[in-house]
């Protein structure tokens, strides 16, 4: 290993700390319908997000399995965003309630596995609510800031 990649392995290493450098990573699973167009909408209106979400669109959040969390948890994720319909919005019926049955399951799940549960978050928004999409994102990099790296993921 050549000492420029020490140094910037070790400059990754040090922002992945609890403090005031520390940028997590979180990724949001967003519904297509709702969330997804809630999110692009934000960007349109270039409403300001932190540059820490990456979102992945899945169809209805009622598709979301439990695992696709845990993996991403597992896989380096510092935090994870559930974003979909408002309750009786879903283009699916019962997709989102299925999806809010199963977050409390799964806040127990993350919790077994050694994970704090605000590590996860469940957040309803609408097409036309990019802002509300946009608070959600902030509040999430918060707190997970506050919490500091994920101790079960991979890391870098
Ligand atoms: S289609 Fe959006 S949550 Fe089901």
């Amino acid at each position: 290993m050549t000492a420029t990649s020490q140094r910037s392995k070790t400059a990754t290493k040090s922002k992945r700390k609890k403090g005031s450098g520390f940028e997590p990573r979180i990724v949001a699973f967003c519904c297509n319908w709702c969330s997804y167009a809630g999110a692009d909408l934000a960007g349109t209106s270039r409403l300001q997000m932190p540059p820490n979400v990456r979102i992945i669109r899945v169809n209805c959040t009622g598709r979301i399995d439990p695992s696709f969390i845990l993996d991403a948890l597992n896989q380096g994720a510092d935090g994870v965003l559930i974003s979909g319909c408002h309750p009786g919005d879903c283009h699916y019926s019962t997709g989102n309630l299925k999806m809010r049955a199963r977050f409390a399951l799964l806040q127990k799940m993350v919790e077994a596995a050694g994970i704090e549960p605000d590590r996860i978050r469940l957040q309803w928004a609408s097409a036309a609510e990019g802002d509300v999409f946009t608070e959600g994102v902030k509040i999430m990099v918060e707190t997970v800031k506050k919490l500091g790296p994920n101790p079960a993921g991979i890391g870098e």
